[in-house]
């Protein structure tokens, strides 16, 4: 898929069908990740949890009765190590943003999560069971499937020119 087309394409997909994706198209999108930038080029500093297991998934999504991850049948958890400069929420946005943008292109649906961060922070067995290294949090989650359905809605945000 072309870049621009791609960009238009993507959507936060909050309906997933009960289908894995391959792991090609996972190491693709994994990939892809790891190609964004990162501030200081610090990558040791970021690390990817991929969560397929099943029983783990229902897990987390039982810690409320809020559809935190919409059953996407694989969350990746991005993490980061304090690197003392502050970036790891910009770092790993950047990682997010390439993943979800290779996802779409290969006609997955992709969602950004924040609130299934939060809920992973305060729940210790959880956390542990992610088995990050010592110093790592969890920052972006990012669900991944096949899509029941797309949309594409143009967004707008105010600019000005000087
Ligand atoms: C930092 C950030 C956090 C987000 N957290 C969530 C979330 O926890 N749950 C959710 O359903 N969507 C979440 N979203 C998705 C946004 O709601 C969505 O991107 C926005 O409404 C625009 O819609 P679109 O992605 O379909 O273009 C998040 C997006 C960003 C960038």
């Amino acid at each position: 898929m072309e870049l621009f087309e791609t960009i238009d394409k993507r959507f936060s997909n909050r309906k997933f069908l009960d289908k894995q994706i391959s792991s090609d198209d996972l190491k693709r999108i994994l990939q892809a990740g790891m190609q964004a930038p990162v501030g200081r080029g610090k990558y040791e500093d970021m690390h990817i949890t991929v969560i397929q297991d099943k029983d783990f998934l229902n897990e987390i999504s039982d810690l409320t009765d809020r559809s935190v991850f919409y059953n996407a049948p694989t969350l990746v958890i991005i993490s980061a190590k304090d690197d003392g400069h502050g970036l790891n929420k910009e770092n790993s946005a950047c990682v997010a943003m390439n993943m979800l943008l290779a996802a779409t292109a290969l006609k997955l649906g992709s969602i950004y999560l924040n609130l299934v961060i939060g809920l992973i922070k305060e729940n210790k067995n959880i956390l542990n069971k992610l088995n990050l290294p010592e110093g790592f949090v969890p920052i972006v989650g990012i669900g991944l499937g096949y899509a029941d359905g797309s949309h594409i809605v143009k967004h707008s945000i105010d600019v000005n020119y000087i």
